[in-house]
Parts: C-alpha cells; sequence; structure tokens
C-alpha cells in the first residue's frame, strides 16, 4: 500500500464501514459529480425546498433588503454559497435599491467561487464580488476581526438541515461569535410538513436522489479502487414525524464482501444490512428558537412562503 496522509474521506470510510450500524458522511457526495447531481436534484417536481425559499426570496426581497440596509453599507457574506440563483435575486434589489455593499461569497470549492464571480460579473457587473475559499469556520474567525461596516451573514437552502442539533449548535455559535451589535444573520430552514412530502423530497422517481446518495460508493470505486456494485445497494429514505428527521440510507440487496484495495479493507455486507449517509432535519418554530437561545442569538422576524413549507429567518445576537 502507497504512504499517504490520510484524507477526511478515508478516516470516514474506516470508521463509518467498520462500525455497526455502518455509517458514511454526506458531506463526501459532493466531488463534481455529486455538485451536478445535486444541480439536477433541485430541479426537480419532488424537490420543493429550492422553490420554495426562491418564491420566499422573490416575493419579500424589498423587505428582506430593508432589514440589510445600513447607512455606511454592509458586507453581504454568504456561507456555502453554490450556483447563486437566490442570492442574485437578493443581489439584483441590493443593485436596484443603490444600496452599498460588498458580496463575500465563501465556499469550501474553489471551482464553485470561480464559476460564481463569473456567473455574477456578466449578470449583475454592479456587485463587487469578493470571494474567499475555505471551511466556513477559518473564514468565520477572520470575519471577526473585521468589524469595521455592518455584515451580514446569508445561509440559503437549509444547509443547517445536514447536521445533528449539537453541530447545528456549534455552528450557530460560531457564527454568533463573529457578530457584533448591528450585524445579522439571515437563515432558511426546512419546516416540518405533511411526511409523505418530505419522503416524496427525498425519493425521486426518476432516481436522481438515488444515484446521488449512491455517488458515495462510487467515489470509493474510483478514488480507492473498490467494486461496490451499485445495482447491490438499494436507496431508502425515512422520515420521523416525532424529531423531524429525514434520514438516507443505502441497504444492501444480498450477503456480500467489498474489497477497497487502496484501504487494505474488505467489508461484510448482510442481506438488508445499511449504511446511514444524510440526514436532512426539519424544523418548526419551537426548535428554531431553542437553536437560537442555545447560541446566544435571537428571531426577530421571519419569511415563509403561503403553505408554510419554509422559512427564512433574521437573526441577531442577543
Ligand atoms: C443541500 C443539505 C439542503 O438535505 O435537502 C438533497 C441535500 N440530499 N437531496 C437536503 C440533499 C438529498 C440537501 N441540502
Amino acid at each position: 500500500m502507497k504512504t499517504r496522509t490520510q484524507t477526511e474521506f478515508e478516516r470516514n470510510i474506516r470508521q463509518g464501514l467498520s462500525d455497526h450500524p455502518k455509517h458514511l458522511h454526506s458531506k463526501f457526495i459532493y466531488n463534481k459529480e455529486g455538485d451536478a447531481l445535486f444541480q439536477q436534484i433541485m430541479q426537480l417536481p419532488e424537490y420543493y425546498l429550492t422553490r420554495a425559499e426562491f418564491d420566499i426570496l422573490e416575493q419579500n426581497k424589498t423587505e428582506i433588503c430593508q432589514h440589510f440596509y445600513a447607512k455606511d453599507g454592509f458586507d453581504l457574506i454568504e456561507l456555502g454559497a453554490g450556483d447563486g440563483q437566490k442570492t442574485k435575486l437578493i443581489l439584483q434589489e441590493l443593485v436596484d435599491k443603490k444600496m452599498a455593499f460588498n458580496y463575500l461569497p465563501i465556499d469550501i470549492s474553489q471551482n464553485v467561487l470561480y464559476d460564481l464571480k463569473k456567473n455574477i460579473e456578466k449578470e449583475i457587473p454592479e456587485v463587487p464580488v469578493q470571494c474567499q475559499q475555505g471551511s466556513y469556520f477559518d473564514v468565520l474567525k477572520d470575519l471577526a476581526n473585521y468589524n469595521k461596516r455592518k455584515k451580514v451573514i446569508i445561509v440559503l437552502g437549509s444547509n443547517i438541515g445536514n447536521l445533528l442539533h449539537d453541530e447545528a449548535i456549534d455552528f450557530l455559535q460560531q457564527i454568533q461569535q463573529s457578530m457584533g451589535e448591528f450585524d445579522m444573520l439571515f437563515m432558511g430552514f426546512d419546516q416540518k410538513k405533511h411526511p409523505q412530502k418530505i419522503v416524496n423530497a427525498y425519493n425521486d422517481g426518476q432516481g436522481v436522489t438515488e444515484a446521488f446518495n449512491k455517488n458515495l460508493l462510487k467515489r470509493i470505486n474510483n478514488e480507492f479502487d473498490a467494486n461496490f456494485n451499485l445495482d447491490d445497494f438499494m436507496h431508502w429514505e425515512s422520515y420521523d414525524p416525532e424529531t423531524g428527521t429525514a434520514r438516507s440510507f443505502l441497504i444492501s440487496k444480498k450477503d456480500q464482501q467489498v474489497s477497497i484495495e487502496q484501504l487494505d479493507m474488505k467489508v461484510e455486507f448482510h442481506k438488508w444490512e445499511t449504511i446511514h449517509t444524510e440526514i436532512s432535519q426539519k424544523y418548526d418554530d419551537h426548535v428554531v428558537n431553542w437553536l437560537a437561545e442555545r447560541s446566544d442569538l435571537k428571531i426577530d422576524t421571519h419569511f415563509t412562503d403561503s403553505e408554510e413549507r419554509y422559512k427564512n429567518y433574521v437573526f441577531k445576537t442577543s
């Protein structure tokens, strides 16, 4: 075996596939192919989240931007910027209202940032864009020392839903620590709703979500010389209406052994054995309030769609 430093993905595979029950982390779904599959997911009829948030931003952009406004201008900091489709609604409104601001998208992927900057420079050239590549936390630490103007931190897409509550609190606390008295956090949270709608959103008819989930196994095949047969696993989604947690699994359809050559691993699967791969937490006002309290934040106001499928909350430090 080659000697090389263990990557985070490698550590997760070693740990997750030897634990009982087995698990892998959803963040490793997102390579180039995973990013493209997520783009497709956002277009699916069943995946209501993106459209719901888009509609909320479109219908409330004027009022939302009034909350952002600061006399001396502000820095609009976006964590996990992605393709910027929804953010552009806000950026266009800020430009139309002649507000003074800089747009600072932060993303772990330099590729994503490059495309985003190019796209904004083409479509809304008035927006000053300064990209920062890195993990949220490293960049947030830098931002804490940079208190010249108001900071408006935005996190769209219910990305917080991939975190367990303790991790979500940790995330919110770190954001809170970078915020001053007049700064603001604007964040999207997918809401509890009819359980069938939630299950359908993660179990679409075209099998895109299945391919997205199985991209974890495909990556292990490609990057670690493994022999997962993707057809020998099925995608499964569950939703617990009591806790609001949607969970994704890959289930082995037969007794089988998989080898991962580069990690010198053989992994046994029993028929119907699971690999837990992702959580997509659903919220209500009560839970969001509780998360906020634990993070020394308070909800200033929120915006929602007519069916209350999704909410964008405005937080301040308390
Ligand atoms: C990007 C975390 C918001 O959990 O809804 C979509 C990812 N996973 N379909 C979500 C995802 C399966 C998505 N987030």
